[in-house]
Order: structure tokens, then sequence, then C-alpha cells
């Protein structure tokens, strides 16, 4: 056991928590969308052939937007071929996939609605651009008496969309993507998508890709550059980041958090950076719109060698380790509250997903379900400023740790234990709060750190309100398990 502490106090706040830090994804990939949320056919399938099962599980972990539809598939997307009756097939060169488009805009807007979040949609702007993204914003926001809008009242949608948060293309950086662009090409593809969009809808929220990672050898000149062109025109830059354990390296695997602080940290200060360059007022925020567990270096190195349907794409299979690192992905988000004000998990279901289906069959939880669903519901209000101090865990402070502060009386303290080896004896002082009484403290941990969950056994891996704490004294004392997730909720009324 080791000791950890840390100070809670309602006078050093870091912002308020964006409800939109809880987002997620749904990409044309795999099986996101067919026989994921889409279905017709299925026993849980609504008259749209969406599926019920599915949208219960999605109000359940309590995501608030969804980006759609890509993801690199979007950079080769025609919007026109997923809306009205005539729904062509075609090829989906960036995942090698036949898109039948049956699902398409119309049929995400419905879904959006049921599941209760705001859309965040993609522009193509890797074989189109200005043009194709205003036309399917007219079709999408503009209320009628034009040809685009009026078409989407003859699809059935009378009333227009109102889709406020629109990301211009996806992954600009990257070699892999249809229509990769220098970063001085893109600002300037983006600068005038935005302009031309803004005078069709002001009232719009743009999003410029940033680097797809922060190992990208361009990372930092990338966002310099493209923010050089389109500084006024966008309110977010793009940030996307996937974590593995490469070489079966635990240690650095459960640093994650931290890894994604300092790629938070340093796209900060490029913003910032050109902000005072411009000699802005305005600040640039961040669009986290991509994060999450892949183990990319298991994917196979050859795209498949058939053109498929939905094939099985992505289909990770996720343990506690993996749930434990997306906790820390989440303090590390909530940490930097005050810039970071969309963050979309990615992605929503089968495809790297905390939701998973069978055809025809049973959706359920993965364990990564978990500490997002408790962050989203528990994460909402004030971020307050928290400096835990504990012993290393390889190259990082075992602890990672966030509180938030809730409207409804009650302070949230959010806990990950990176050690392997050591429980934490954590002292946290709670005296600014008078004597707060505690909640709840629950846990996901396991023995056994590859324990999964699986369509037969659902819930193996679920938090449990069993923590060990107790207060007194204006202390918080809690023991923190190895490689652990905690939230421990006190009543501060
Ligand atoms: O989420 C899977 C893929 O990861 C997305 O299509 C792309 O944007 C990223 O590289």
């Amino acid at each position: 056991m080791s000791n950890a502490t840390l100070t809670l106090d309602p006078a050093f706040t870091i912002g308020t928590v964006d409800p939109r830090l809880f987002g997620s994804f749904v990409e044309h990939l795999g099986r996101c969308v067919y026989t994921g949320v889409f279905e017709p056919g299925h026993p849980a399938a609504d008259e749209h052939g969406l599926r019920r099962d599915v949208l219960e599980l999605v109000r359940e972990l309590g995501v608030t937007v969804v980006r759609y539809p890509g993801g690199n598939f979007v950079n080769g997307y025609r919007w026109e071929d997923g809306v009205g009756p005539e729904r062509p097939v075609r090829l989906d060169p960036a995942w090698r996939s036949i898109e039948p488009n049956a699902f398409g805009l119309g049929e995400f807007m419905t879904w959006t609605r049921r599941a209760g979040v705001l859309p965040m949609l993609g522009v193509n702007l890797g074989t189109r651009g200005v043009q194709e993204a205003c036309d399917l914003l007219e079709y999408a926001n503009h209320p009628g008496g034009t040809a685009l809008s009026e078409l989407r009242v003859a699809h059935g949608a009378l009333e227009p969309y109102g889709i406020r948060m629109w990301c211009l293309g996806n992954e600009m950086d990257g070699p892999w993507q249809i229509g990769h662009k220098t970063a001085a090409e893109y600002g300037r593809l983006a600068a005038e998508t935005a302009r031309a969009m803004r005078m069709i809808d002001p009232d719009l929220e743009l999003v410029a890709c940033g680097s797809s990672g922060a190992g990208m050898p361009t990372f930092g000149a990338w966002e310099a550059t493209v923010l050089e062109e389109a500084y006024d025109q966008v309110d977010y830059i793009s940030l996307h980041a996937y974590y593995e354990p490469l070489g079966g390296d635990l240690e650095t695997f459960l640093a994650s958090g931290a890894m994604m602080e300092t790629y938070i940290e340093d796209a900060i200060a490029t913003c910032d950076h050109m902000r005072a360059r411009l000699k802005r007022d305005k600040r640039i925020h961040l669009a986290f719109d991509e994060y999450g567990i892949w183990y990319m270096s298991r994917q196979p190195s050859e795209p498949p060698a058939e053109w498929e349907h939905a094939p099985r794409l992505l289909e990770e299979h996720y343990s506690v380790l993996d749930a434990v690192v997306v906790g820390s992905l989440l303090i590390a988000l909530l940490r930097h509250a005050d810039r970071v004000k969309i963050a979309c998990l990615a992605q929503l279901v089968n495809v790297i997903a905390p939701i998973v289906t069978e055809p025809g069959g049973r959706a359920w939880r993965q364990t990564i379900f978990h500490p997002f669903a408790q962050a989203a519901r528990y994460g909402r209000g004030e971020v307050l400023r928290v400096e835990p101090v504990s012993p290393l865990a390889g190259d990082v402070p075992a602890l990672h740790a966030t509180a938030v502060l809730g409207d409804d009386a009650t302070l949230t303290l959010f806990a990950v234990n990176r050690s392997r080896s050591d429980a934490l004896e954590l002292a946290a002082t709670v005296r600014a709060f008078g004597a707060p009484r505690i909640l709840e403290h629950s846990v996901l941990a396991d023995p056994d750190l590859d324990a999964r969950n699986t369509a037969d056994n659902p819930n193996r891996v679920r938090p449990h309100p069993n923590g060990t704490s107790a207060i007194g004294d204006g202390t918080l004392h809690a023991i923190l398990p190895p490689v652990s997730w905690n939230v421990i909720r006190l009543d501060i009324g």
C-alpha cells in the first residue's frame, strides 16, 4: 500500500463542463451503422430499422453528441446518395466496403432524436469542396423554398434539421486519407468552406481538422498553418488519439491519460500562439472528436481482399485494463474542460466501441461502457483544480484524478490508480466543504486485468459500489485498488 494525497476546494476551479464532452462517433465503417444502430428486420428494430435495444444502451451510456458519417469514410462520401428514395450502392474505398446507402442523413437525424443526442456532421473535403458542403447545409438547415430545402421536405423532413456542429473534413493531414492535403491547401479550403457555410447559416460551430495524432510528424506545424488560414472562420480544432499497449508495455498504456493531457496542452499552446501572432481576442477551443482504445498494431496490414458489406472491422473486445485506461482518458478531458468543449469516444457500436451487437441477436455493454456512463452522469458542473501527489507508476504519478462540483450539492471525485502492484491509500482534504457525507464509492477493478464481458456473460465486468472509504476531520480516506477506476460521490449539502 502506498499513500496519496490531494486537496479539494471550491475556490480553485478549472471551468464548467460542456455536456458535449460526452460525445461519441458513428461512422459508416464495419458494423457500426449496419447491424449496429440500424438493422431492419431485427426483432428490436423500430419502423425505421433503428435498433431499440441499442438506443436504450446509448441513452444509458449518457452520450450527448454523435459525430457522423466519418471518419475516413466522409472524404469519399456523396451525401446525396443517402437521402430520398433512390439509394445507389457504391464502393467505399476508405474501408474497402460495399456501401448500400440504406442509412443516410434522414435516418441519422431520426436516430439522434430517438437517442436524445445532438448531431455533429462531417462534410467531405477529400473528393469534394465548398459547393457540396453548401448544398448539404442548404438541404439540412434551410427552412424551405429552395431546390435543396424543398428536396428535404419532399423526402419527408418538413422542418429543417438545425444542425449546428460541423466538421470540415477528417484527418486531412494523414497520407491514408482520400484527398489528403498539405496544411496550407487544407487551411485555405477549410477557411473558404467555412466562410461560404456561414453565409448560408451564420449560427454554426465549425471544427477544422487538427492532426490525426500527437505523433504525426507535422503535429504543431499543421495546426499553426491551418489556423493561419482559418482562424477567423472556425471555432474548434480537432484532436484524435488512439491508445494501445504497444509491445505489451502495460505501464505506458496505463499512462495514456497523461499522454492525452500533454497532447491537449500542446494543442492549446499552438492555438494560443496563433492567437498572439494574429492579434485576436477570440480563443480557438478543442474538439477531441476521436479518442479511444484501438489495438491497431494487431490489425491486418492489408485491407480485406474482397469488397464486402458491413464486414467485421475493428471489433475490439475490451478488458478491465482497457476500462481503467478509458477512465483515465475521461479524467484527462475533464481536467481540461476549460478548453476541450467537445469530445467523442470512438466509436459507439461494434467498431472500437462500448456497445456490441450481434446481427439478429442481443446488444450488450463492453467494459469501457461503464467509466464513460459514470463520467457522463456525474461529471457535470464545475471542474475543480486537483493536484494529486502520489508515488510513480513508471514515469507518471500512480494517481490520476479530477473532481466535479455538481449543482445538486454533490462533489464527485474520479480517480484512477495506475499502479499494478500497490493499492493507494488516499487522503483527500475536503475541509473547505464543511462536513460532507459519502454517498457512494464505486470501483471498477478485477484481479484479472484481462477479464471481459461477453454476450453470454455481459455483466462480468462492471463497477461495484463497495469501495472502502470513510470521512472524518475534514479528510476523505479511500483505498484505491491496483489498476482501478473509482467514483467517489459526496453530499456537500
Ligand atoms: O475511428 C476509426 C478511424 O480512425 C476513423 O475513420 C479515422 O478518422 C481515424 O483514423
